[in-house]
């Protein structure tokens, strides 16, 4: 048995020309995340990150930036001249090891599984160089595998643009993905000469470079055509990171989720979401948000970064960010959550609700029309419609604090820093600008004034004047 030594090389140095974007084409986001990161992500469950070497060029600091914190190193290719290049740049790491992994940066559904597969199909072959292969309903635009026969080794690659015409029917692709020994790998790399329509050093030539030398290419088919497709232009990103939520859906099925239309829901990978729980369509779910089980999402919310509790139920149009809600909270429709937004158990945040940094207790109730930020509100509390804590005097902000029980009559604006002690009433339309002792009830607005016959007299001076 051959050395069980392997580095992955992950190729994410180009620039994607043909996504006519500024930014570079690894950078670019499918399933809420970068296309190099998915590729790292499979990786890392295969090697560890000190054997993952990223090779970068284009962008190359953004890149680097980007994904830094996975752990893994990276190699530079200053100048992209074709993915043999970039083996080529990457050889001093490479070679330090027995076998490598060839990645590609820009295909993002590829399985830690399938990365084993053809680890272990190239070892146990103690192949020279093993081709993860495919064959999808469409081929065009990848490089085609020329097999021996109908053998597993292979003849060669041919790239798309140099088919030849009796080679076009040829439906098995390069994937992009290799295993290779280190040592025949590097005895020919730089032997790939740039005699291509692109004028690029082709890692694909390795293959006939290889079977010359009386190496063993050999092919491994995917399981899943899918699992391989790259994303050379915007609409074949799109396309993947359809595939993305749908596998991300259907994997949370089988976890006990129910998703209605689960093909318009964008839920991202490192959600979780507890069984038992239903999601309705068009649903976002983003970031690292949590949903515990028995709840219910209603359709057009959109969740980012947070923490939902079990049987809480998100009525229909909330947006939520960097926020938690504990268990049996009712919220929506229509609720905004800003940052740092807690709701306590039971609690209910209804329409046209706006919260910020603040914190809602056990069974309280916001259900109309208010915005409470920078605020300390406790259990029980009945914040009426149109409520609004006064937090920003237009150049800093400060607290409310609203204490158990406190019933706040609608329309209340509390100007802080306000503190309204344990079972208070506040007068509707109060403008609050003082503390509140516990148990008191405070009223701050102008009194009331009735004229009684004002009306009368008004409307009989008006009919004497059109008599004239
Ligand atoms: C490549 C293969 C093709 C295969 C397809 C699968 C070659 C010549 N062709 O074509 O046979 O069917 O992938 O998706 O390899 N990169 C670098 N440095 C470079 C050039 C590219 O790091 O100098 C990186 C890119 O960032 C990308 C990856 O290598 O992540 C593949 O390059 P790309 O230009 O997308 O190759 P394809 O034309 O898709
Ligand atoms: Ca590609």
């Amino acid at each position: 048995m051959p050395s069980q030594d392997f580095a992955i090389a992950i190729m994410a140095a180009g620039k994607g020309t043909r996504l006519k974007s500024k930014r570079p084409k690894v950078l670019h986001e499918v399933g809420g995340k970068p296309l190099v990161a998915h590729v790292i992500r499979a990786a890392a469950e295969v090697v560890s990150p000190e054997n993952i070497y990223v090779i970068i060029g284009h962008e190359a600091e953004s890149v680097r930036s980007a994904v830094a914190r996975t752990g893994v190193n990276f190699v530079l290719q200053a100048e992209q001249r074709g993915t043999g290049h970039a083996i080529q740049s990457a050889q001093k790491e490479l070679e330090g090891h027995a076998n490598s992994l060839v990645l590609s940066g820009d295909a993002p559904l590829i399985r830690p599984e399938t990365i084993r597969r053809i680890r272990d199909f190239h070892l146990e072959n103690e192949a020279a160089m093993t081709i993860l292969t495919a064959a999808p309903a469409d081929p065009a635009g990848y490089g085609r595998v020329l097999r021996e026969g109908s053998t597993n080794r292979v003849a060669a690659i041919v790239e798309q643009k140099s088919l030849r015409p009796e080679q076009s029917n040829v439906g098995e692709i390069n994937s992009g993905f290799y295993a290779f020994s280190s040592k025949p790998l590097f005895a020919n790399i730089h032997r790939l000469e740039t005699n291509n329509p692109h004028g690029e050093f082709y890692l694909t030539d390795m293959a006939a470079l290889l079977v010359a030398e009386g190496q063993k290419v050999m092919a491994i088919r995917a399981d899943d055509p899918d699992e391989v497709l790259g994303g050379n232009t915007i609409a074949e990103l799109m396309s993947l990171d359809a595939n993305m939520r749908m596998r991300k859906a259907r994997e949370l099925m089988s976890q006990g989720v129910s998703i209605f239309r689960p093909e318009t829901c964008v839920i991202d990978d490192d959600v979780c979401v507890a069984a038992d729980t239903t999601i309705e369509p068009f649903v976002q779910l983003l970031g690292n948000t949590v949903v515990g089980e028995g709840s219910r999402i209603r359709s057009y919310s959109v969740i980012t970064n947070s923490q939902i509790g079990s049987n809480v139920k998100i009525l229909p149009g909330c947006i939520m960010d960097d926020s938690s809600i504990a268990d049996g909270a009712i919220v929506g429709p229509y609720s905004r959550l800003r940052p740092g937004s807690e709701i306590g158990e039971n609690a209910h945040v209804g329409n046209f609700v706006e919260t910020k940094k603040m914190r809602l207790g056990r069974g309280s109730k916001a259900n109309h029309l208010t915005y409470l930020g920078d605020a300390e509100i406790g259990a029980g509390v009945n914040v009426g419609a149109g409520t609004i804590t006064c937090n920003y005097d237009g150049a800093k902000k400060y607290k409310t604090v609203i204490e158990d029980g406190v019933f706040v009559g609608s329309d209340s604006t509390l100007v802080a820093p306000v503190k309204i002690g344990r079972g208070a009433y506040l007068g509707a339309a109060s403008c609050i600008t003082a503390d509140v002792p516990p148990d008191s009830l405070a009223i701050a607005r102008g009194m009331q004034v009735v004229k009684e016959g004002w009306a009368k007299k008004k409307r009989e001076e008006r009919e004497k004047s059109k008599g004239h």
